[in-house]
This record gives C-alpha cells, structure tokens and sequence, in this order.
C-alpha cells in the first residue's frame, strides 16, 4: 500500500518533470519576474529606453529600441515562430558573454560605445530572459507608430486644450458634461472672457449651485499668458 503509493507520486513527478524539461526546448520561461522594472533596474544606465528612444552626444550604449530592432532583424530563424526564443536566448548569452563578433551594432558604433561590459553575476539568466522578453515584445514596430500618432496629436492639440490637460483642469472639467465643475460649454454660454481668466487666477466658490459650493482652487502660480489661451479656448467651446 505504502509502496504503491511512493511508486505513484514517483512516476507523478517523473512525468511532471519530462513535462518541464519538454517546455524548456521550445523556450525558458522565467515567470513570476517583472521585466519592465529589472530592464530599469538593470540596463537603464547605459541604455536609453524611451520610445521613441532620445539620444544623447555622450551615449553610453546604443537605446534599447535600436537593440530590439537590430536583434529582430538580424536573428537566424528558421521559421518565424523560432525568432523571438532566439533573440531572447542571444540576449541571455550576449549579456553575460558579449564580444565584438556576437554584436550586431555596425563597426563604427561599436568603436564609440566601446563593448558592453558583461553583467555575469550581476543579473541572473531568468532575470535576463525576462528582460529580453519584455524587450522584444515592447520595442516593437506597433508600439513605436502608435507612440508616434500620439505625439502628433498632442502637436496638433490646441495650446489650451494642452494648458488644461498639464494644469489637471479636466482631472475637474469635461467639454460637454458637469463634472466637480461645470461643463466648458456652459461657462462658455454664461460667462465673458474677462470673468473667465479671473476665476482661474482667484478661484472660484458658490457660483455654480449644481458644485455644492465646491471650491475651485486659484491657479495663482499660472502665468498671465496661459490663463489667457485658457480663457479663450474655454470661450470657444
Ligand atoms: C555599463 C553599460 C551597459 C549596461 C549596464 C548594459 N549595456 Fe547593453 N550594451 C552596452 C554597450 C556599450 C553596447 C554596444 C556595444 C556592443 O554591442 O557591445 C551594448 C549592447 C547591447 C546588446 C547588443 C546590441 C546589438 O545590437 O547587437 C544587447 C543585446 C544589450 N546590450 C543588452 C543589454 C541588457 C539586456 C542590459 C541589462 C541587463 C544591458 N545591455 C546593460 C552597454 C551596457
Ligand atoms: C478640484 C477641481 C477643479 C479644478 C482642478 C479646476 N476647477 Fe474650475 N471649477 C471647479 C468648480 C467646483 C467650479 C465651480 C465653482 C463655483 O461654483 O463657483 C469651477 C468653475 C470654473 C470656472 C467658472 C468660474 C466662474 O466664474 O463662473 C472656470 C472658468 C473654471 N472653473 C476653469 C478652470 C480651469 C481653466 C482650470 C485649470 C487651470 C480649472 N478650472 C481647474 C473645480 C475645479
């Protein structure tokens, strides 16, 4: 009886574990770890990882956009479904192995960024595939033209409707609907420009009866010059 059961849990676990070890040929999994924060963590420091990347003159590493491109790009596959198990396992030997002929930055980068200095022992290989992971499922194509479309729309966003957004108007104000405070619209329909740029300097209590005798806080601190692109725009809803 005993037996019997030592004998089951064995061949339970055996079975578990050809299974684990079955995953692992198509691709480690390292779960449970966050990608995102250990590619801060880890990697942050030399390389820039904005998208749209920003680069600087002093550079230390080229950004990690370029480096998703570059490895994506470049990576022996033999069907598209080997790609990104290879790039991740090119990462994970590249950041503890680096060398000038694994590198797919071209030959004068290289020769201004110097190599990469290997992080054996400072980042573990889960750690790194999980990076790498992030990495190339974040740094993508897509992600990059939807990043760009709206940068362009916040360029095409008129200055006030850009003024209200940073100053955290709409966090209390909607176009069309009452929120904390009423809508633009209807400040629009009852009040002058002159009234409008003087409640967003002092402030605003008890003249809106569906507010509750809310307050509006003063936007003391807000220049001139905005306050006035916020009245007018307010004015033009
Ligand atoms: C101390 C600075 C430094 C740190 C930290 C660093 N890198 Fe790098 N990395 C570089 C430099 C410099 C290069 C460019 C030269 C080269 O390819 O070796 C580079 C290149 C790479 C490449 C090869 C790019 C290509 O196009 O072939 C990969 C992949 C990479 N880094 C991944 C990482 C990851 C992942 C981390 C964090 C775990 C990291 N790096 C942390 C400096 C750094
Ligand atoms: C914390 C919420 C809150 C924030 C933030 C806020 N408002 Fe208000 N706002 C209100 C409330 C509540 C009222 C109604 C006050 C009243 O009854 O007099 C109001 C009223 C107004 C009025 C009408 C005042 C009048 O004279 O009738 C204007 C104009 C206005 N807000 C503009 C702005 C602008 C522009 C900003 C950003 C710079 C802003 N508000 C930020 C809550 C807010």
């Amino acid at each position: 009886m005993y037996l019997n059961r030592a004998l089951h849990v064995e061949v339970v676990l055996s079975l578990l574990f050809a299974s684990i070890l079955f995953v692992g040929c198509s691709e480690k999994k390292s779960p449970n770890l966050d990608g995102k924060k250990l590619l801060k963590q880890k990697c942050s420091r030399c390389h820039n990882l904005d998208i749209p990347p920003k680069t600087f003159a002093d550079e230390k590493a080229p950004p990690m956009m370029a480096v998703s491109f570059h490895i994506l790009g470049f990576i022996n596959a033999a069907t598209p479904a080997d790609k990104l198990p290879n790039a991740i396992e090119f990462v994970t030997d590249f950041v503890q192995n680096p060398s000038i002929s694994k590198s797919f930055c071209d030959k004068e980068s290289l020769k201004t960024y110097g190599l990469m200095p290997s992080l054996k022992g400072k980042v573990s290989e889960d750690e790194i595939r999980a990076i790498a992971r992030y990495v190339f499922t974040h740094y993508t194509k897509d992600n990059l033209l939807a990043k760009m479309k709206k940068i362009q729309q916040i360029r095409e966003m008129p200055k006030g409707r850009l003024l209200a957004g940073q100053n955290g108007c709409l966090s209390c104000h909607a176009k069309n609907f009452k929120k904390v405070g009423p809508s633009f619209k209807q400040i629009s329909n009852a009040k002058s420009t002159k009234e409008i740029k003087n409640s967003i300097k002092n402030g605003s209590k008890g003249k809106w009866k569906e507010s509750n005798n809310i307050p509006m806080p003063a936007f003391k601190k807000l220049p001139n010059k905005d306050i006035e692109i916020l009245a007018k725009w307010i004015k033009k809803n």
